[in-house]
């Protein structure tokens, strides 16, 4: 029997200062994060400078903790995975550097993780991943719809042409006057709403790319007019309308999907999939396909190094370790980080 794999991940990309010890891509021995939400929440928003300062002042924090938690010790780890790309540079820094200076003094392979690829890899915590699977990542930087053909080939169908989902419920939100991060307070909302509000089409296309800034200005306007008229806003409808509006565009893709490759496995991915009218949604789509549907638990759905540590872990088997010049990256291109990074 080989021996297990135990991977040291570390996750700073955003507002989550988080770490984690993972056996095999699979298991989580230990996990702690650190949210920054709350300070964020003040300014309507993530400020960047803000993140970062506070990364640094709580990431040694998080490593005590999560080694506290973990029966591992440091020194019996095989590998030190981090984000470096994408996400905000100042933040995913302080990862990358705690990452170089642990790797050198404990002498472990370091190991470059995208954060995307951490949020399709959330899914093989609680279940196999089962290839080739279709995966949707909608997560607040992220809208890409793509095949898992094997751990070594993946091919991005489509992506969003110009916001991100989690993105569109953040600014929706903040214009009806909600906290960030507004897509849970979208949800709340819309628990209480109904569809009274009649939406834009999207991208009426059979492309797999996605749109949502009409969407996100049409809400917008839509609140500014009817304040200038003096009109009521029905808060949760509209969040409700919303909200149904942008699922049934993600479903809709989706669905042209499981139809054109008939493949039998749908994934979800990113802070989006947290939210329940979605999951319900894709789970009815993939009923219809005879598909079967997996999403993560919610813990692993927002940001959690837990993820960072199972997207490592095949980078580990094919040895594919990174050099002390790592670098961030504020932006990257998936399908060019799969061609270098993931085929062999
Ligand atoms: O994956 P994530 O934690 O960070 C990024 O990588 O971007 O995703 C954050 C995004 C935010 O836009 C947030 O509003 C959204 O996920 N989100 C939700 C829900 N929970 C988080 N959107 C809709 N419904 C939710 N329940
Ligand atoms: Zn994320």
């Amino acid at each position: 029997m080989s021996k297990d794999v135990y991977i040291l991940a570390i996750e700073t990309s955003c507002d989550e200062t988080s770490m984690a010890i993972v056996k095999n891509g699979q298991d989580v021995v230990s996990l702690c994060i650190s949210t920054q939400m709350k300070e964020h929440a003040k300014f309507g928003g993530v400020v960047p400078e803000l993140a970062s300062r506070m990364h640094t002042e709580n990431i040694t924090y998080v490593l005590e903790e999560t080694l506290k938690k973990s029966p591992i010790k440091i020194e019996d780890v095989d590998a030190i995975a981090v984000t470096y790309a994408p996400g905000l540079l100042g933040s995913l820094l302080v990862g990358v550097e705690c990452a170089k200076a642990l790797s050198l003094v404990y002498n472990k392979p370091l190991i470059a993780v995208n954060h995307t690829m951490g949020h399709i890899y959330a899914n093989n915590i609680e279940n196999d991943l089962v290839y080739p699977t279709l995966s949707l990542v909608v997560s607040g930087g992220h809208t890409d719809l793509l095949i898992l053909k094997n751990e070594q080939d993946m091919e991005i169908l489509g992506s969003t042409i110009d916001d991100s989902v989690g993105e569109v419920f953040d600014k929706v939100a903040r214009v009806l006057g909600m906290s960030y991060p507004g897509g849970p307070n979208i949800e709340k909302a819309a628990l209480q709403g109904k569809k009274t509000y009649e939406m834009p089409i999207m991208m009426n296309d059979d492309s797999y790319n996605f749109s949502f800034s009409g969407l996100k200005s049409y809400v917008i306007n839509l609140v500014h007019t009817e304040k200038v008229r003096n009109h009521e806003i029905r808060i949760d409808d509209l969040a409700y309308s919303f909200q149904a509006a942008a699922i049934d565009e993600l479903v809709r893709k989706v669905e042209l999907a499981l139809k054109k490759t008939n493949i039998k496995e749908l994934i979800l991915a990113g802070g989006v999939s947290a939210n329940k009218m979605l999951r319900e949604e894709m789970q009815k789509v993939c009923d219809k396909y005879e598909a079967k549907f997996h999403v993560p638990n919610i813990l692993y759905c927002t940001d959690n190094a837990a993820m960072i540590g199972c997207a490592a872990y095949p980078l580990y088997k094919a040895k594919k370790f990174a050099s002390f010049a790592l670098n961030a990256k504020s932006q990257e291109n998936i399908q060019k980080y799969i061609e270098d990074n993931i085929k062999n």
